[in-house]
């Protein structure tokens, strides 16, 4: 029973399921395999690595699931596959599901519940355990308020193997599974207390046929004020709140900015890029006011790949009608930058489906222009100048729009 009032002024961070059956994962709490996947496609093949029955689960900050269809069970890769195509998109109490996670299935025996949180009324920490799980907490709290064990946990003195066994106890866990939950209990409050956490939860928690313990499901929140002893949590906190262009950009080391036009700008170099900016901006002025839609320097290696994943990022941005790529060969000629933008199209195929607008100019530039004049792209088009080229994607912009 997470106590939603503290979370509210406390700056603690709820994680999605996934992110905590990974550190579950790290404290060697017993857990099954999972992968995330954004499409019914990945779950499919997640699926099929997986192998046998899986559980795709909605991977929302929200409980209560299962009853809003965001909990399947599947068989075959077929129906995970269908699974995700069913959950994918599904609202879930106003949170549209984005991603999925396909976890191993179990055979479940028995479902119990078990949490560790801040309980900052008595300035302790709280235990709370049931035999009984696989009901709503809240309800088994409301109904049955015997079956459910609140402990006190002394922040000094945490859970041990003794602890364990006495929450176990109260919970009413016969004797022979007190011995078979204690130690996961200490595990799940070493996560509590080694990510300095507020709540750590597991509803349930499983007894399987096979007569494994396993967590099945579980949600942590961290205490965002302890951040500065975790450098790993601004990460987990991070990844959904950003654009996903942002984050996608920063997955392969580019530095971009989305703002809020309609000319891509690819450049290598920060002072060259935001010349362009200026020069795009100044040349929409007669092209119907179309302005840059980002900031994105590839830096010195201006390679197929990096390339390729720079106008990946920048197509991939809806509002995007053309791209203007700047590049001043250095380091890394023009040549190969040339070489770079061909290979880049080929790798994007019909991804590549705007115009965009190449000047080249320094180390080998002749040589740069003779590779894509070759190529002879449909979109492309060769500019001599920077102020030649802006204006060329301004126009082509705004003829898109
Ligand atoms: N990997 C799995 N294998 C077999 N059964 C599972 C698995 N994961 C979940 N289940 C079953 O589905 C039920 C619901 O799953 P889960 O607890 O993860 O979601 P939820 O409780 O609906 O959502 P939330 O915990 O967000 O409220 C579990 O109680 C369990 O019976
Ligand atoms: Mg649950």
């Amino acid at each position: 029973m997470h106590e939603r009032s503290d979370a509210d002024w406390n700056s603690s961070v709820d994680l999605y399921e996934y992110q905590a059956r990974d550190l579950f994962e790290k404290y060697d709490v017993p857990v099954l395999p999972g992968i995330v996947a954004d499409t019914p496609e990945e779950v499919r093949a997640a699926a099929e690595k997986l192998g046998g029955v899986v559980v795709v689960k909605a991977q929302v900050k929200v409980g209560g699931r299962g009853k809003a269809g965001g909990v399947k069970v599947a068989k075959t890769p077929d129906e995970a596959e269908a699974a995700g195509r069913a959950i994918l998109g599904l609202d879930i109490k106003g949170h549209t599901v984005k991603r999925v996670m396909v976890a191993g299935g179990a055979r479940i025996a028995q479902e119990f519940y078990f949490s560790v949180m801040l309980d900052r009324s008595n300035r302790s920490y709280l235990s709370l355990a049931s035999y009984e799980g696989g009901v709503e907490i809240e309800v088994l709290a409301v109904e049955k308020p015997d079956a459910l064990a609140r402990i006190a946990i002394d922040p000094n003195a945490g859970i041990d193997l003794d602890k364990a066994r006495e929450i176990a106890t109260a919970a009413k866990f016969p004797a022979e599974l007190v011995e078979k939950v204690a130690p996961v209990f200490v595990k799940l409050y070493n996560v509590y207390k080694g990510e300095d956490a507020t709540l750590v939860e597991v509803n349930p928690l499983v007894l399987t046929e096979e007569g494994d313990i396993i967590a099945l499901d579980g949600k942590v929140s961290l205490d965002e004020n302890a951040d500065f002893r975790h450098p790993h949590h601004v990460e987990l906190e991070d990844k959904d709140a950003a654009d996903p262009l942002e984050a996608k950009a920063k997955a392969n080391d580019l530095n971009y900015v989305k703002l809020d036009g309609e000319v891509g700008v690819i450049g290598n170099g920060a002072g060259l890029v935001m010349s362009t900016l200026d020069v795009v901006a100044y040349a929409g002025e007669n092209h119907g006011n179309v302005k840059p839609a980002n900031f994105l320097d590839i830096g010195g290696g201006a390679s197929a790949e990096v390339m390729a994943a720079g106008l990946d990022v920048i197509l991939g941005d809806p509002q995007v009608k053309s791209v203007f790529v700047n590049v001043f060969g250095g380091i890394t000629a023009c040549d190969a930058v040339a070489k770079g933008i061909v290979g880049a199209l080929a790798e994007l195929g019909s991804a590549a489906n705007k115009p965009l607008v190449v000047r080249l100019d320094g180390n080998n530039v002749e040589e740069g222009r003779r590779i894509l004049a070759e190529a002879n792209h449909p979109l492309v088009t060769l500019a001599a100048t920077m102020d030649e080229g802006a204006d060329k994607a301004a126009e082509l912009a705004h003829a898109a729009k």
